[in-house]
């Protein structure tokens, strides 16, 4: 695991779009996953600006969907739906047969979950993973005390993450479950990158880097990664370096 410690957000935005472009520029078929999220919102943007300068094209690349709160509609603003379409889908021209997201309103979670474990499969892996850190340290939708070994499956969300997930949506939404790619889909994609900024990250990030890895600490997983990057900022880091 590599960590890059950035002077601020733009600049961690900037590092993190420029790594995604990279991906792109080498493998123009890339299989991407990218989080939705306050954190990534920046990097996406400077994502779309850099691919149009430069002539990066991203249409042929296949995205897969990190995760999705359950029952939550695709055109409601708070979904994760929603947000790739307006930050990455939109903006980079992908055809909708290029997307493969989460179905939070299927009626067979189960053959969801292995419709997109297929996806994946058959497309030989996923190339590059984006992902946040939660504030309970999660992956997606991978709480805490969830085993590194699973693929797609159903989640019952974490108290923290129905409370925070309220600052995605207009009005008071009702967030009980979640469905996600597995750890193991992070173990196994060819490069992962987290980003996290604000001091707000602080102590959840030092317990990710510093304190045991185990799936009580989902994002500790990172460690575990040959080649994963962490690109905070230096609010985030703020207490990488105080003793436990
Ligand atoms: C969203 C997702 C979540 C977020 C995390 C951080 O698709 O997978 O795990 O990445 O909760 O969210 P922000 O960036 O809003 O702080």
């Amino acid at each position: 695991m590599q960590l890059r410690i950035c002077e601020n957000y733009d600049v961690l935005s900037a590092l993190a779009a420029s790594e995604i472009i990279q991906i792109v520029k080498q493998k123009s078929n890339a299989v991407l996953c990218l989080a939705s999220g306050d954190t990534p919102r920046l990097s996406y943007s400077l994502v779309t600006k850099i691919a149009k300068e430069e002539s990066v094209d991203f249409t042929r690349c296949t995205f897969v969907g990190l995760d999705e709160w359950m029952g939550i509609s695709p055109d409601n603003e708070g979904s994760c739906h929603y947000f790739l379409q307006k930050f990455v889908f939109k903006p980079l021209n992908i055809s909708d047969d290029r997307f493969h997201l989460f179905n939070a309103h299927s009626t067979d979670m189960e053959d969801e979950c292995r419709m997109m474990d297929e996806i994946i499969a058959k497309r030989g892996g996923i190339d590059l993973m984006v992902v946040g850190l939660g504030m309970n340290g999660h992956i997606g939708f991978n709480e805490p005390a969830e085993s590194f070994s699973e693929y797609s499956h159903v989640v019952e969300l974490d108290e923290s993450t129905k409370t925070v997930g309220q600052k995605y949506f207009q009005q008071d939404t009702p967030l009980t479950m979640g469905i996600t790619l597995g750890l193991r889909h992070l173990l196994e994609s060819k490069k992962v990158i987290l980003i996290a900024n604000g001091a707000k990250k602080a102590n959840i990030l030092r317990k990710a880097l510093k304190e045991k890895i185990t799936p009580h600490l989902p994002a500790s997983i990172l460690r575990n990664h040959s080649n994963s990057l962490v690109i905070v900022d230096r609010a985030a880091a703020s207490m990488l370096t105080q003793i436990k």
